[in-house]
């Protein structure tokens, strides 16, 4: 489902990754870690072609990210969900508005709307404030508002970078678990965390990047 071949990722003169290579499988959960400032979110950011590869090839299902022309990227975008750190709601929208976005932008009908952001904010037990504003929920809620937004066009592959980054620990597992309900369902998922306690006993992999390249797999 996705594939990194030999990529590398310079910043001037400053090298980022170097030689990244790495398959994730369809309906695969994965972790990436390593210190800050290793590279973890620029490797996330190639992916959904925020930044481009500067050496090698990466392959997102159908699309070769690195050679993709300028307006399929909308498409290669429709198939990944994006959970950021910082959860980038709307804050004057209501919840349900937050995660209806992401259809609407699709020209969705408004009945078809309302069937899948119900669905989506049921799976990550939402439901009841759906009409608040997130303002007056609290990080784990909200970070969980943004894996409805993210799952709600049910994308193939969903990308979470450092998605616990500002809950307290009890918090973090939860978000990690409904994460990983999610994948049974069938996402690929990549979870970048410097966090080790987010995947200590899940038993996924877990690549560590550090001076650039990939330094480690083992098992969570
Ligand atoms: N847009 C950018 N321009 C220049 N350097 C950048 C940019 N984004 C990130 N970097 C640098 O690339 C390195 C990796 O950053 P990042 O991918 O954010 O690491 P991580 O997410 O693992 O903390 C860091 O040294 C960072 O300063
Ligand atoms: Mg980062």
């Amino acid at each position: 489902m996705i594939v990194f071949d030999n990529v590398s990722k310079f910043y001037d003169y400053h090298t980022v990754l170097r030689s990244v290579s790495f398959t994730v499988e369809k309906g695969e959960m994965i972790f990436i870690t390593g210190p800050s400032g290793a590279g973890k979110s620029t490797l996330m950011k190639l992916i959904y072609k925020a930044e481009d590869a500067d050496e090698g090839e990466i392959t997102i299902g159908k699309y070769n990210v690195t050679s993709i022309k300028p307006s399929d990227i909308p498409y290669l975008r429709r198939n990944i969900g994006i959970v950021f750190q910082d959860f980038k709601l709307l804050r004057g929208s209501t919840v349900y508005d937050n995660v209806a976005l992401a259809l609407r932008i699709r020209g969705i009908n408004e009945k078809e709307i309302r069937q899948r952001v119900s669905e989506a904010l049921k799976k990550v037990n939402l439901r009841h404030v759906s009409d608040s504003n997130p303002k007056s929920l609290s990080g784990g809620e909200q970070q969980r508002i943004v894996i409805a937004r993210a799952i709600v066009a049910d994308p193939q592959v969903i990308l979470a970078d450092e998605p616990t980054g500002n809950l307290d620990p009890n918090t973090a597992i939860d978000i990690i678990n409904l994460l990983r309900d999610i994948n049974i369902n069938g996402s690929t998922i990549i979870v970048a965390t410097h966090n080790r306690e987010l995947f200590r006993g899940t038993g996924k992999r877990v690549l560590k990047i550090d001076s650039n390249r990939i330094v480690k797999e083992e098992q969570g």
